[in-house]
């Protein structure tokens, strides 16, 4: 199973706030869309419950990793649910399940926990998102940053001017094995 994480982060490494976004960039979201769609999507159980009337996006499978008391309440709204130790315990469930690909679609604290076993990174940063999140992806504390993630490499970059939210930069970054590696 390939195993790859979607993101949009702020310059300075933002994600989010409050438990939703730090803004809504269409483009982005047109990019997310295009990567996910009819493909199992994993998420914790906060990101699950940000989501639009905390329902599962269409067209995908959505597993959320969440607690046991919290299992009826996420498969009653259609979710695929996950009780595990931990976010690799969990995506080791996954891998069980005969699917292809998983995209991992956050929150921080999935990303952080899933970060190691992640192939493919895509990670757009939009360039007039606020700085003031709460939380982040991983150690990205700026753009520089993102080419030093441990064990990943920038494999393809542009960016794009979008119609109000200011400039959006395209990183896909993916794992450097063996044979990638110089
Ligand atoms: N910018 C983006 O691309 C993007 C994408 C996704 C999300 N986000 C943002 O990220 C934020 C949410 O991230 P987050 O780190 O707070 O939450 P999260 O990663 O979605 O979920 C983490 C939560 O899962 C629970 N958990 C931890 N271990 C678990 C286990 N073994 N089994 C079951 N549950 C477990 C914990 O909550 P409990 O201890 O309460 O159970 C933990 O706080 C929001 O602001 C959201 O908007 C941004």
């Amino acid at each position: 199973m390939i195993i790859s994480a979607i993101a949009c982060i702020s310059t300075n490494g933002g994600l989010g706030k409050n438990n939703d976004l730090l803004g809504y960039i269409p483009e982005d979201l047109k990019f997310f869309k295009k990567q996910t769609l009819e493909k199992a999507i994993f998420m914790g159980s906060k990101t699950a419950k940000s989501l639009p009337q905390g329902n599962p996006l269409p067209k995908r499978n959505n597993y959320v990793l969440c607690r046991k008391d919290e299992q009826s309440y996420f498969s009653e709204k259609g979710f695929l649910t996950i009780v595990a130790d931990s976010v690799s315990d969990a995506i080791e469930q996954l891998s069980l399940m005969n699917e292809d690909e998983v995209v991992i679609i956050g929150g921080s604290f999935v990303y952080e926990q899933a970060l190691s076993l992640i192939d493919t990174l895509y990670l757009n940063v939009g360039h007039d998102l606020p700085e003031d999140a709460d939380c982040f992806f991983c150690n990205v504390r700026s753009v520089k940053s993102i080419g030093e993630m441990p064990g990943m490499n920038i494999v393809a970059y542009h960016e794009e001017k979008t119609k109000s939210s200011g400039m959006l930069s395209f990183y896909k970054l993916e794992r450097i094995t063996d044979a990638t590696a110089i």
